[in-house]
């Protein structure tokens, strides 16, 4: 099946770069390959050293890069949901295109509808995504579900009735309930972010990899990260650690920093035990041009495994009861007897015989306390509690 690779992390520790080499894996290994950029700060045409334009450029054998102008996929893609959008607010009252922006990110979900477009057309075996940093990627991928969250609850899409809603829809937001013709235009707009929801979430199709660098701000950073891409269970399943100094620099200067990324490079390791990890060395020089590419995808993406979702579903899941909150951990195959577990101040540290794995919990959690937990079924079953 034709997959999505989503590569996510902080700003400046090496996405791109990263995407980059798997793109040119990809085409090597004679997949026909895409690889975008959402990110408005493009640079792919830097690292491919080539002139880029509003469209796909083919830069080698199966490999076409594009970065995308939302604002351009917005006009020529996607005129008519702009048409459905406007004819939409003149229908149903005083909201005006540009109220549309106190949702943030509207632009950019052009990006993603242009991605699951491109996806369908199943032109491509592989999508590889260059994201912007962290921030701006969790809000563009949850986008869709906050979109359609909005509509079903402004709208009578589906069973969520306009009884309830109608009076606070119409008071608070000022829209008057569509007309019929207005309200098929709302189905396909909510149709078309479902679509997308679904396919960025579908464990089958779409993979998240996070790539870090071991510095504490950047561990802590991936960690959040991490925790939030299951929070809104997308599928994380690729770990990337860059920029690792080589051990033989042979300057004291150096002897303190390799000994503190040997540290987090633990770190990240026990919190990520499970997932594939990927160790990138720091090279001696930028990463621009094919041959830097080609020299990082042949040291680091030795085989086509990286290529494979080793994810399995429902990894961990936070949900409420009552006042409290239940965390399950998916852990098959652990021994009851060899289960430990304490909450340290940002985490819930699970140790499995030798085994170790931090869980960074939600805010909602940090304030609550451990009240019991149970081992059932392959899943550790955390129930948090107020204090
Ligand atoms: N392992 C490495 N060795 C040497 N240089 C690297 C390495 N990884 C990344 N770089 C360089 O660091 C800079 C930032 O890398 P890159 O653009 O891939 O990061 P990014 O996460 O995409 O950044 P942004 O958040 O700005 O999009 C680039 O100049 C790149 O060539
Ligand atoms: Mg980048």
């Amino acid at each position: 099946m034709n997959r999505i690779y989503i590569f996510t992390g902080k700003g400046g520790v090496g996405k791109s770069s990263v995407a980059a080499a798997h793109a040119y894996k990809s085409a090597e290994s004679g997949k026909k390959t895409l690889l975008v950029s959402t990110d408005m700060a493009h640079n792919l045409g830097d690292i491919f050293e080539c002139e880029i334009s509003h469209e796909k450029v083919t830069v080698r054998e199966n490999l076409d890069i594009y970065e995308i102008d939302p604002a351009y996929v917005c006009e020529n893609d996607f005129a008519e949901i702009i048409k459905y959008a406007k004819k939409l607010l003149s229908d149903t009252g005083d909201i005006t295109i540009q109220d549309i922006g106190i949702f943030p990110g509207t632009e950019e979900l052009f990006s993603l509808l242009k991605i699951a477009e491109i996806y369908k057309s199943g032109e491509y075996e592989r999508i590889i995504v260059d994201c912007a940093p962290t921030g701006e990627t969790l809000s563009l991928l949850k986008f869709p579900e906050l979109l359609s969250w909005y509509m079903e609850k402004l709208f009578p899409i589906g069973k969520v009735g306009v009884r309830v809603l109608a009076p606070i829809s119409k008071s608070a937001f000022k829209v008057e309930m569509p007309n019929k013709h207005a309200m098929n235009d709302i189905e396909k707009i909510y149709a078309k972010l479902m679509e997308l929801e679904n396919l960025l979430k579908d464990r089958n199709i779409t993979s998240v990899r996070i790539v870090s660098v071991p510095e504490k701000m950047v561990v802590e950073e991936t960690k959040r990260n991490y925790m939030y891409m299951n929070l809104y269970n997308f599928n994380v399943d690729g770990i990337y650690i860059n920029r690792i100094l080589p051990e033989d620099i042979g300057n004291d200067f150096f002897d303190k920093w390799i000994e503190l990324q040997k540290e987090y490079r633990t770190v990240l390791k026990e919190t990520f035990a499970g997932l594939p990890i990927y160790e990138i060395p720091w090279y001696d020089e930028e990463l621009k041009g094919i041959a830097n590419i080609k020299r990082l995808a042949e040291d680091v993406l030795k085989d086509d495994t990286v290529f494979e979702s080793k994810a399995v579903t429902g990894r961990e899941s936070f949900a409420k009861v009552g006042g409290d909150y239940l965390l399950k951990v998916f852990m098959p195959c652990a021994d009851k007897a060899d289960l430990n577990l304490y909450q340290a101040a940002t985490d819930v540290v699970i140790k499995a015989g030798n085994f170790k794995r931090n869980i960074p919990l939600p805010n909602t959690l940090l304030n609550m306390s451990i009240k019991k937990a149970d081992y059932t079924d392959g899943y550790l079953n955390i129930l948090f509690t107020k204090e």
